[in-house]
């Protein structure tokens, strides 16, 4: 696949998984519940030392804090690394508010750069379309970038499958940060970026929502200021419902809750990397024997059309009922 190229790091070895990534968002220690910096440091480091040499973060996580924490671990293997950031979105105050004009995105670019000590980024990302400026506009500074040698590659996230077909053309494969869970199921914008883009999907666990943490209880399982009390499917009852009765049938077959929604969704078509949040060391694990089963079952495909892993040797190794409860979402589609 094309991705293969664009999404490795200038150095790369053999035992290189573009397709598993680690997002920081929640380690920067802002409305997450509770935070350890050394545990978050930690994380990154066992992600390091296990093989995983993809980062996603972004200029707004956690006021840059999420960057500066990155950079903490890149020390002199930067070009093992592959940096993926986004601008876009900038604080006001407490809130939050989109600003990716070409002048706003280039400061972006350059702070984080600054935070992430580094002379290049390997993707840098328009985090949201802006309503105020022309994606086009957004797309055309981003290009700018590249052509100066600012960043490697340039990427797109959460565009509805109208913004897809319109700006990016068949066969450009640029990577594009897809919302997509078994809750969350945006089957028609994978669809519409099946041959124009690199589906990279984030919060694959709904923030949480479909882990087996406390905050797998919803709103009941986290403080009033998490940000995730913004997130409806936290206080839906169909959705917590699905997440328990998930617990239940993964608890029943003895199968990890995580492993089974990362192989369900590695599995869909269009799916070409997924961005997991693990910000503790138990979570991590759990990450990383997600990895392992795929390289020990030789669960990948290389077959057009198909997402990260063959379907056919995924199913066949999952309960059907278990299979199917994963497929089965349909209440709220936000
Ligand atoms: N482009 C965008 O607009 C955008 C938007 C969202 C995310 N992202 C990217 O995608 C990354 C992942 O998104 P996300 O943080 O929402 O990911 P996620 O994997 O859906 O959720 C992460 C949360 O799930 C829980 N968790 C993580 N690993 C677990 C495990 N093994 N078992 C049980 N629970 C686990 C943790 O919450 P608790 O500790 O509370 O249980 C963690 O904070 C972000 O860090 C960011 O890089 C991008």
């Amino acid at each position: 696949m094309e991705s293969s190229k664009i999404l490795l790091p200038k150095k790369t070895s053999s035992s290189c998984t573009p397709w598993l990534w680690l997002g920081t968002w929640s380690m920067g220690g802002e409305g997450f519940g509770p935070h350890d910096e050394r545990e978050s440091l930690r994380v990154l480091q066992k992600a390091h030392d296990n093989g995983l040499r993809h980062f996603d973060t972004a200029g707004f996580y956690a006021h840059g804090k999420s960057e500066i924490l990155l950079q903490k671990i890149i020390g002199t293997v930067r070009q093992e690394l592959f940096i993926s950031t986004k601008g876009g979105l900038i604080w006001s105050g407490n809130n939050v508010r989109h600003s990716a004009s070409p002048e706003s995105l280039r400061q972006q670019l350059y702070e984080s750069m600054e935070r992430l000590k580094t002379d290049y980024i390997d993707l840098y990302q328009l985090h949201w379309p802006d309503p105020d400026v022309p994606i086009a506009t957004s797309i055309a500074a981003l290009k700018e970038f590249k052509k100066e040698g600012l960043i490697l590659n340039w990427g797109l996230g959460n565009l509805t499958e109208e913004e897809l077909t319109k700006h990016l053309t068949p066969e450009k494969n640029i990577p594009h940060q897809v919302h997509f869970n078994p809750l969350h199921n945006t089957r028609e914008v994978l669809d519409a970026g099946m041959n124009r883009c690199i589906s990279c999907i984030i919060s694959p666990l709904e923030q949480g929502l479909l882990g087996s943490g406390i905050s797998s209880h919803g709103i009941k399982g986290i403080s009033k200021k998490d940000y995730r009390n913004k997130n409806p499917y936290y206080c839906h009852k169909g959705a917590i419902s699905f997440s328990h009765q998930l617990t239940k049938l993964t608890d029943t077959y003895d199968i990890s809750k995580t492993l089974s929604i990362l192989l369900w969704i590695c599995a869909q078509p269009g799916v070409h990397a997924v961005i997991s949040g693990a910000r503790k060391t138990g979570q991590l694990e759990e990450i990383l024997r997600f990895k392992s089963e795929v390289l020990e079952n030789d669960y990948c495909s290389d077959k057009q059309g198909e997402g990260i892993l063959a379907p056919e040797k995924v199913r066949a190794a999952f309960p059907e009922k278990l299979w199917n409860l994963l497929g089965s979402y349909e209440g709220l589609n936000l």
